[in-house]
């Protein structure tokens, strides 16, 4: 809902629970007004009538007020925008005008000077907390010089408070999207990515909160979450006055996104912000939710449970092999099977074949369709890996094109697994990697696509070209495309998004692909805590999750029973992924019951509000969903100490004075005690776990 008021100079965008609200003052700065519970018009009227706090001569008078600080003038925070027009920089704009689309808020200026246009979008939909935010930037200039620095998507703006703190997901690879909270100091604190996507050491997230008021399930918190797949940069700036602003956008240097041309425009990602009065988890279901009705596609449809060979074989494959884990996997009650790399080309290591998508001829001389159709015929959907955006230097497509990858005049060509990245900015390129990949997908019956990404930007140069630092932005753009345009092609299709794991998890690809590869790391244990920051912002329903083998093959040895790894992976998309040609008689037995399991509880997980009862760190971790009158918990016990039991869960969201009932054991629990005392889970030694279900009665 949006109520406009001062005569259509005050806006209030109304959501779930909370407002939003910004006015032009009469000197047409724009400036915010409130972001929290949700206000009257009328008092966000009072607000704007406020004085501003008098100044000094050194300090700006709207520094830390401001909807989105151009560079120029008296400001002394981060620009949001920065533009050049021949010897001119920053901006001083004039408001032009603006307009309301439905539950879309457009407010236009335009900058003389510079002959720049620019649009603020924000929109925040009835049912949701959420407030997404982006700009287009367009030149009216003739001559089309002017170049476009930086343009963040939004600048939010967050109330005084005593103590902030900051939550991020921090990792590397195998080691993703892990949690970590502290105080933040006044100063900026930056996030980001140089390195071409979106990259393993951060999710494009941040929450703050003030201290030790917020907890888990309970006080403020505010969050902040960027759709792009590229480069990136989010800037926490604590200002001495206790307030915060958080920028945020595409590229992480201001070294120029495009040049523009008159008449051309550059839309920023969306940057999503969110306030929540309850708490940690109430953030993240209110994440959830929105990105279940607004950003995944396809979100009501549960994902099927997959199986993937590349553990169990790495480069390694043949038809014969596939056939024979197709046969174990469709006796599991798996639902779809993946061949992952390996499949094309001469790609029988990682030294080869990259780029040349056609099935290796002596691998699979028939091409995909005999196994795809016998898999078809087990069941199963089938799905291949594919790597588009890269090539092996030793491959038919870079021999031809040598020049079609990113690289600089007279430098060596950075090799990260023997590969280099395709400049997707070039137009022959995407038309190229559109007619593979069409041709692959119209070649035999494939119901699943896992796009790989396998290495960062390094020579991102572009010969030829006058303004080169544009295939930063570019190159996400034409990734973008390209999968849209698969997709509107071949809509039976799913994708998942895959960057070495989970080095390209944004909302910008979740708004294109099914479901993400959380992380090349299976160790049961270790997926816990990776699992757990990842619900932070995004739902089980994406996060993809597989059982591999014991002791555990690509990390670290870690012996754990089949038990415990099926119930970390029930906590996503569940997956398989060990060598089934290596599981006796009864691990495939029991492995066939966690997946007949998994299946009953799947749209609860995958589609139910979570809420986080313990953290995975050292003792008991525990999960809850509910759907409806559906609830599951998942516990693990990482290790038991002086032989006491573990505490009870005490779960959430429960009617106190309703009755739920065990369907595997008809024991009935009071809701008043699962919420107060807790669930008693029984487990015990070393790493054990367990599936509970509850029905309301
Ligand atoms: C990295 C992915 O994360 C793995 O799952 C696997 O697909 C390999 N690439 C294949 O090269």
């Amino acid at each position: 809902m949006m109520e406009i008021g001062d005569n259509g100079r005050l806006w209030v965008l109304g959501g779930r629970t909370s407002s939003y609200a910004l006015h032009l003052t009469d000197r047409d700065e724009l400036l915010h007004l409130h972001w929290g519970p949700r206000i009257s018009l009328e008092a966000a009227a009072a607000l704007a009538r406020e004085p501003l706090a008098p100044h000094w001569p050194f300090e700006s008078r709207t520094d830390g007020l401001e909807e989105y600080p151009v560079e120029g003038g008296p400001r002394f925070v981060r620009p949001a925008l920065s533009v050049r027009a021949g010897e001119t920089r920053g901006t001083a704009w004039d408001f032009t005008g603006s307009d309301v689309e439905g539950d879309e808020l457009k407010l236009r200026f335009t900058d003389p000077a510079t002959g720049l246009a620019l649009t603020l979008h924000y929109r925040m939909r009835d049912d949701f907390d959420v407030v997404e935010r982006w700009v287009t930037v367009s030149s009216q200039l003739a001559d089309g010089s002017l170049e476009l620095l930086r343009a963040d998507a939004a600048t939010w703006t967050l109330p005084e408070r005593d103590g902030w703190r900051l939550s991020q997901l921090h990792g590397r690879w195998a080691a993703e999207s892990r949690l970590v909270r502290s105080g933040l100091t006044p100063g900026e604190k930056v996030l980001g990515s140089r390195r071409g996507h979106t990259g393993h050491q951060h999710l494009p997230w941040v929450a703050l909160d003030a201290g030790a008021e917020a907890a888990e399930e309970s006080g403020e918190v505010y969050g902040c979450a960027l759709g792009w797949s590229g480069s990136w940069r989010i800037a926490v700036h604590h200002l001495p006055d206790g307030r915060v602003q958080i920028n945020g956008g595409a590229g992480y240097d201001d070294s120029g996104l495009m040049r523009l041309a008159p008449g051309e425009s550059y839309t920023s990602p969306v940057f999503a912000g969110l306030w929540s009065g309850a708490g940690f988890g109430g953030a993240s279901r209110q994440w959830h939710a929105w990105q279940l009705a607004h950003v995944i596609p396809r979100a009501g449809k549960p994902r099927p449970v997959l199986y993937n060979s590349w553990e169990a074989t790495l480069f390694d494959i043949s038809e014969d092999q596939q056939r024979a884990l197709a046969r174990r996997a469709a006796d599991m009650g798996v639902e779809l099977f993946v061949v992952d790399d390996g499949w094309f080309g001469a790609r029988t290591h990682d030294a080869a074949g990259l780029g040349d998508w056609s099935p290796n001829p002596t691998r699979f001389p028939g091409g995909l369709k005999p196994l795809a159709d016998e898999v078809h015929g087990l069941g199963m959907q089938f799905g291949i890996w594919v790597e588009p955006e890269m090539v092996n230097p030793d491959s038919d497509l870079y021999r031809a094109h040598p020049d079609w990858v990113q690289f600089q005049p007279g430098r060596t060509r950075t090799e990260f697994r023997n590969q280099l990245v395709l400049n997707l900015a070039r137009k022959d390129v995407q038309d190229h990697l559109w007619e593979q990949l069409d041709g692959l997908l119209t070649s035999a019956p494939i119901d699943y696509v896992k796009w790989d990404f396998n290495r960062c930007f390094t020579d991102a140069g572009w010969p030829g070209e006058p303004y080169p630092q544009k295939l930063w932005v570019e190159h996400v753009h034409a990734f973008y495309a390209l999968v849209d345009r698969l997709r509107a092609a071949h809509p039976h299709v799913a994708f998942e998004s895959c960057s070495g794991g989970g080095g390209r998890i944004d909302l910008g690809v979740l708004s294109r692909t099914d479901q993400v590869w959380t992380s090349d790391n299976t160790d049961p244990l270790d997926r816990l805590a990776i699992q757990y920051g990842f619900s932070q912002l995004h739902p089980a329903r994406v996060m993809a999750a597989w059982v591999t083998d014991s002791p555990n093959t690509q990390l670290n040895g870690r012996v754990s029973s089949l038990r415990f790894r099926f119930v970390s992976a029930m906590a996503g998309v569940l997956g398989v992924g060990g060598d089934l040609t290596r599981w006796s008689p009864a691990e495939l037995a029991e492995a066939r019951d966690w997946v007949a399991l998994y299946k009953e509880i799947r749209p609860v997980v995958q589609l139910g509000a979570q809420y986080r009862l313990r953290p995975p760190d050292g003792g008991l971790g525990a999960v809850q969903y509910t759907r409806g009158d559906d609830t599951v918990v998942l516990a693990w016990l990482q290790a038991q100490h002086y032989g006491e039991p573990p505490p009870a869960v005490r779960l959430r969201g429960l009617d106190p004075a309703a009755s739920y009932t065990c369907p595997d054991t008809g024991t009935v629990y009071s809701g008043a005690v699962l919420l107060h005392r807790g669930l008693a889970t029984g487990l015990r030694g070393d790493l054990d776990a367990a599936v509970f279900r509850l029905r309301r009665t």
